[in-house]
């Protein structure tokens, strides 16, 4: 899967729009799951919203496309996509998607609707039985199907949805923060079922957004940082955590409880300022009034990216280093 030069904006009643998604692209691999991190606001929801093609009014999509198993998008009227992307090729397991069950209806009615909101020709017990025996493939109990949703704990309730969002084996799904609001053995449990799926071939992608840099370290072959709606760097997960390139990413997982055991606790350290107000973004590098190693040039011209499409870092100061020229590093 490709996105190329994702951009959208926020309208508001008054004055300037909110720039959430700002040129952003990448790919991810058949069978890779890349994860996306980034601080709260950095724009995460609105690229998951672009992406599995769910962006409406105020949210506007002013650039960008899409391209999956030879098929191509233009990602700005979202009213207008073709029905086979919906469910098939693309599907969303959203935040707090637990919620997304109706408290008055058993699971097996919400089965029949989703499965036939993307296929109408479907009857309701042919997607009963697909339900069923995907439950069977994925060792999860069919009595699931029966019960109404308070009678599931929240963890099998996330796994229920994220089972029947992909009922039609798309070819990504998209995550956003699957896990957020569970225990921390229904983390891995819920880890444990997406890495299942795509085992299995029942999804053939995924892309998992989220603030929790530790549990991407256990699932993401690569991880892209998203820093005031734009992507700042992209890199092999071990590599990244190994040795950040993008002073932002270096911030990130110094502030983060080390997901290295061998650096846990030696870089435990705050990011110093906020993020930046995304109805006016800062010029320049948008990292700049809180980078350490800002210099003249970060503050007027966007940085070059430094390296190859799937493996970048944004960043003045990284192309000076491993161009190995000097610089100067000025007063931040
Ligand atoms: N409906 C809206 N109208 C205007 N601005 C919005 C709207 N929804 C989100 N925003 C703004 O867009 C920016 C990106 O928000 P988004 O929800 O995509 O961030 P996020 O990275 O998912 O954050 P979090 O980690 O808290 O989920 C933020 O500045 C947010 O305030
Ligand atoms: S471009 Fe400049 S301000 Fe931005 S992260 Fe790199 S060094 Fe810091
Ligand atoms: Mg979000």
């Amino acid at each position: 899967m490709i996105l190329r030069n994702v951009r959208a904006h926020y309208s508001t009643d008054h004055g300037p729009v909110v720039r959430a998604v700002d040129g952003v692209s990448f790919s991810v691999g058949e069978g890779e799951v890349l994860g996306i991190v980034g601080e709260s606001g950095c724009g995460k929801s609105t690229l998951a919203s672009v992406i599995s093609l769910t962006a409406r009014p105020p949210l506007h999509v002013t650039s960008g496309e899409m391209i999956l198993d030879g098929d191509t998008i233009a990602l700005t009227d979202q009213t207008d996509i073709p029905q086979d992307w919906h469910g098939r090729k693309v599907s969303l397991l959203p935040q707090r998607a637990m919620n997304s069950l109706n408290p008055t209806a058993r699971v097996r009615d919400f089965v029949v609707d989703v499965v036939r909101a993307h296929d109408a020709t479907v009857t309701p017990q042919e997607a009963i039985d697909r339900a069923l025996e995907r439950l069977e493939q994925l060792s999860l109990p069919s009595r699931v199907l029966d019960s109404y949703p308070h009678q599931l704990s929240g963890g099998m309730r996330q796994r229920v949805v994220a089972v029947v969002s992909t009922l039609l084996d798309p070819g990504v799904l998209i995550a956003d923060e699957p896990t957020s609001a569970l225990d921390v053995s229904s983390q891995k449990e819920l880890v444990l079922l997406l890495q299942l799926l795509l085992e299995r071939g029942f999804i053939r992608r995924v892309i998992y957004i989220t603030h929790d840099l530790p549990i991407l370290s256990n699932i993401a072959e690569r991880i892209a940082v998203m820093y005031a709606g734009e992507i700042v760097e992209i890199d092999e997960t071990k590599s990244m955590i190994r040795s950040p390139q993008h002073p932002y990413t270096q911030a990130l997982i110094g502030s983060t409880l080390d997901p290295d055991p061998h650096l846990r606790g030696s870089r435990l350290q705050g990011i110093r300022g906020a993020p930046p107000d995304l109805r006016n973004p800062p010029s320049g590098c948008r990292f700049h009034p809180r980078c350490p190693y800002v210099m003249e040039i970060c503050t007027r011209e966007a940085p070059p990216l430094v390296g190859d499409p799937d493996h970048f870092s944004a960043c003045w100061w990284v192309q000076q280093q491993l161009a190995g020229k000097p610089f100067e590093k000025a007063e931040a």
